[in-house]
């Protein structure tokens, strides 16, 4: 059955301002359909959510690219990242949380990345052409969040390498029907909640569209009683 995964990279549980918002907007999209949404949720920093992807993973990898057969142990690496990727592809929709670590994204989220991202899987290549998402026909909100950054700010309070780097993530594998949302500051600047409720605001106004592409997905599921 087709479902909105929804892939938390905040580690911060219940003080998570990301996951909050990201729970706000399942909920605006559950009230914006009047159904049920059937959601997933992956939290990215649980223990063994994600396999390594490395040495033995990344030859994987290469001899798929150099048309060489994998050896035993290269399959069952990249069996543990088409599992991943499976759950990614199964699903119709998307809701990241994201906050910003260091002016990137949190490492586990980019792990995740390298783990989905392969060829024949959610890229293909030609080369004379180059690549092609083969992720297409989906769509996708992503949350963002960071404590001193925000558009504008002097370069002196940082820069953002973060919500750009994964905008062009989900384009690069073709989920162009993206739509971003930014709580920033949410520790300096003058007034936190303001921007806290902005993107509130913002995602309450996103939700109605994005619950109205779930049900032409086939997505909702009929409202319990
Ligand atoms: C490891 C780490 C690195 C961070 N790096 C930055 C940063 O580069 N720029 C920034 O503005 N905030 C940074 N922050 C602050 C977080 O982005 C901010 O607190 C955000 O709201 C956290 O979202 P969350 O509550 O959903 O986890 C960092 C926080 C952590 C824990």
């Amino acid at each position: 059955m087709p479902t909105l995964l929804h892939i938390n990279a905040s580690p911060r549980g219940s003080h998570s301002s990301s996951l909050k918002l990201a729970r706000t907007f399942i909920d605006s999209v559950r009230e914006s359909s009047g159904s049920d949404v059937d959601v997933e949720t992956l939290n990215l920093f649980d223990s063994g959510a994600l396999p390594e992807f490395g040495t033995t993973a990344a030859g994987a990898k290469m001899a798929i690219f150099s048309g060489q057969q994998q050896t035993s142990e290269q399959t069952r690496a990249w069996d543990a990242a088409r599992a991943v990727f499976d759950q990614f592809a199964a699903a119709d929709a998307y809701v990241f949380n994201i906050p910003m670590w260091n002016s990137g994204i949190p490492y586990v989220l980019k792990q995740w990345i390298d783990v989905v991202t392969q060829p024949g899987w959610s890229f293909g290549f030609d080369p004379q052409a180059g690549y092609t998402g083969l992720m297409t026909g989906r769509q996708a909100v992503a949350i963002h969040t960071s404590g001193v950054y925000a558009p504008g700010v002097p370069p002196a309070f940082g820069r953002d390498f973060s919500s750009t780097f994964f905008a062009d993530w989900l384009d690069f594998v073709g989920i162009q029907d993206a739509t971003h949302v930014r709580f920033a500051p949410t520790v300096l600047g003058s007034d936190p909640e303001q921007a806290r409720l902005l993107a509130v605001s913002k995602l309450d106004a996103a939700a109605p569209a994005f619950a109205a592409r779930l049900a032409a997905a086939g997505v909702l599921q009929p409202a319990a009683g």
